[in-house]
């Protein structure tokens, strides 16, 4: 039984590093940190390679994989995607999702899976501050922690982080606003809003310093012009990412801006994410846009909603983070946890979490646009035709 399960096993996962590699595109250069809340954390060496924790029995693995919701798609594609990676490579699967991005459910179903015997934990955290207390009685059983495409915060006990690299995130989105309305020939002035996303999750710090990277210079410039005033990133924040909080400031913005067809011209509006700009296209349809004189809109995720809104002209792109790629990552890295041999790291100095840096696999986003839709989502196998027609 044994033999049998590794032999499975190293199958699965040849065919998986195969994958991963070709989708990662290897190696990815490290992009600038940015002023992350645990910027004054002392910068610390990357942590040594953990032991691999001793074996429990002879059965399979079991992984506990917690995620933040199941209200947004792209958390049940991660879910569903690792569950299916994990079990075809014989572990035991224990996947839970933290009600509607509800904090004390997601910690009730982690100490669950810690008492559970999950000899590994997989974690995207709801809030990246509220797992210290959890994550310590983790650490105290000796059970790895993987997080997650969110850096969870503040604990000695996370292991690794798999993520996308999040900074290129932000750059995609804020070239796109540049190449779009011109900015380096242009004369404008233009006017831009921003939306970012919910305050608890670290990515925010890094999609929204990459935008506003490239996009700082023309606000000093004068070349882009925000009419609310709103650019401070804790200003333009939307709690839990929610389309419904981004609709109802983008009303606010509209009625006190007077944006309209025939009334103050809007040009674009930088969202953070396909959720947050779902709720500015609805509000901005709400006031009488069409695909004719729709400003840019950016995203990120390609939800299917948001596809489908490319394709009607109501969001300019979104980034395409391939959640397969995650999944079959973050399999190999709990495969090396558990047999003690060197995980996939392509990154040593991005991302400290306030106890240190933690070492991290940054697969590479895409961006997704109407021209490019076919090829990324649909020959990809990652959507069918008929899942994308309205
Ligand atoms: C993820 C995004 C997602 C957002 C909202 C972020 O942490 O990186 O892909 O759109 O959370 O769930």
């Amino acid at each position: 039984m044994k033999i049998k399960f590794a032999k499975v096993f190293a199958l699965m996962l040849a065919a998986m590093m195969v994958m991963a590699v070709a989708a990662c595109g290897g190696q990815t250069p490290a992009p600038a940190a940015p002023a992350a809340p645990a910027e004054s954390a002392p910068a610390a060496e990357a942590a040594p390679a953990p032991e691999a924790p001793a074996a429990s029995d002879d059965g399979p693995k079991k992984v506990g994989i917690s995620m933040p919701t199941k209200s947004l798609q792209r958390w049940n594609q991660d879910g569903s995607n690792m569950e299916a990676a994990f079990k075809a490579a014989g572990y035991d699967v224990d996947l839970q999702y933290g009600g509607e991005n509800e904090v004390p459910v997601q910690i009730s179903q982690i100490e669950n899976m810690i008492a559970g015997g999950c000899d590994v934990l997989v974690i995207a955290a709801i809030d990246g501050d509220s797992m210290t207390e959890v994550l310590a009685t983790a650490k105290d059983r000796g059970i790895p922690v993987i997080s997650y495409d969110r850096l969870i915060m503040n604990t000695d006990a996370v292991t690794y982080y798999a993520t996308f690299d999040n900074w290129k995130v932000g750059t995609f989105q804020g070239q796109f606003i540049v190449d779009e309305l011109d900015l380096n020939n242009a004369e404008g002035p233009f006017n831009i809003e921003f939306f970012t996303g919910d305050p608890g999750d670290n990515n925010i710090n890094f999609f929204f310093g990459g935008a506003m990277e490239i996009l700082q210079p023309f606000l000093d410039s004068g070349k882009l012009v925000t009419p609310s005033g709103q650019t401070e990133k804790s200003v333009v924040a939307t709690q839990g990412w929610s389309t419904e909080n981004a609709q109802s400031r983008m009303e606010n913005l509209i009625s006190s801006n007077n944006y309209g067809p025939g009334r103050t011209t809007l040009h674009a509006v930088m969202c953070s994410n396909d959720s947050t700009a779902q709720g500015v296209t609805n509000a901005l349809v709400n006031a009488g846009y069409t695909a004719e004189n729709f400003p840019i809109i950016t995203g990120q995720d390609c939800d299917i909603v948001s596809v489908k809104n490319m394709l009607a002209g109501l969001q300019s792109m979104s980034v395409f983070k391939d959640t397969r790629t995650l999944a079959s990552k973050v399999v190999e890295m709990v495969e090396a946890i558990l047999t003690g041999s060197e995980p996939p790291i392509n990154d040593t100095t991005t991302y400290n979490n306030g106890t240190g840096i933690i070492p991290s696999f940054l697969c590479e986003p895409v961006v997704g646009t109407a021209a490019n839709h076919r090829e990324l989502l649909v020959d990809s196998g990652y959507y069918t035709e008929a899942e994308l027609q309205s």
